[in-house]
Parts: C-alpha cells; sequence; structure tokens
C-alpha cells in the first residue's frame, strides 16, 4: 500500500505494508539511518522522530498513520547540522557511544517548542523516557540548556 507524507521538507511516497513500523520504513526504505532501533517497544525514545511537530516513538508508529503528516527525522533538523541543540551536543560533548543520540535530540527538540527556556525539572520531566546507557543524562541537561539560551 502506497502511503504518500513529507520526510524532512520533501514529498516522498512508500510502497509498503501500512502496518510497517515508520522506524523501518525510514531506515529501509528511505535511507535515513539516523534514526535508531533500541527496543522496538516504545520504552526507550531512541527511534524518536517528529511527526507534525510532536516527538513520536516510530518503532510503534504504523507507516500508514503518518499519510500527509509531516515527519522529521534528524537528518531534516537542520541540513547542515546547525541546529542549537545539534551545536549545543557538539559543544557540550555530550555524546558517549552515541547511539541515542538522535532520538534524545529530537525529543529536546519537541520539547523546545513547548519550553523555550525549560527548568531542570522540565528538562528531566520530558526527557525521561530517553534512555541513554552510557549515563550522559547530565550532559544532554546541560546541552539543552545552552542549545535554550
Ligand atoms: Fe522505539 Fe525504543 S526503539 S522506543
Amino acid at each position: 500500500m502506497a502511503t504518500e507524507f513529507q520526510l524532512n521538507g520533501q514529498a516522498i511516497t512508500v510502497d509498503i505494508d501500512g502496518d510497517t513500523p515508520l522506524l523501518w520504513a525510514l531506515r529501509d526504505d528511505l535511507d535515513q539511518t539516523g534514526t535508531k532501533y533500541g527496543c522496538g517497544i516504545g520504552m526507550c525514545g531512541a527511534c524518536t522522530v517528529l511527526v507534525n511537530g510532536r516527538a513520536t516513538r516510530s518503532c510503534i508508529t504504523p507507516v500508514e498513520s503518518v499519510a500527509n503528516a509531516t515527519v522529521t527525522t534528524i537528518e531534516g533538523l537542520d541540513p547542515d547540522g546547525e541546529h542549537p541543540l545539534q551545536k549545543a551536543w557538539v559543544q557540550t560533548q555530550t555524546p558517549q557511544c552515541g547511539y541515542c543520540q538522535s532520538g534524545q535530540i529530537m525529543q529536546a527538540a519537541a520539547m523546545l517548542k513547548d519550553f523555550p527556556d525549560p527548568t531542570d525539572e522540565q528538562i528531566n520531566s520530558v526527557m525521561a523516557g530517553n534512555l541513554c546507557r552510557c549515563m550522559a543524562y547530565v550532559r544532554i541537561r546541560e546541552a539543552i540548556k545552552l542549545a535554550a539560551r
């Protein structure tokens, strides 16, 4: 079944089973491999993308559910990698292994729309569902605050 949506500013069509998780459509069919697979059950946040500006777990989102929606992945957040969050992540040397970081950044991007100057408590609350096995949480919070300045 063909599903049409906007991906990182471009109109695209994928002709796959509508039940296919958006994560696999992105990675396997659309070559957007910055979005990562962690748990596959919506619990870790590694697969977070924006759907119509809202943070969304792509591993549990059927691709047919984003028909006519706007999807943004880490590749589309800023084509030059110059988004304030990306620059702050580099400046604070936030990643360790890096695997979860695209999901962390996408979750943070959605959060900054709701909380442009977030408190530690707001960051901790909104980011609580994005797990980091390297325990980079302090640097993640520091980078978000730097990006918000
Ligand atoms: Fe989607 Fe873990 S891979 S939340």
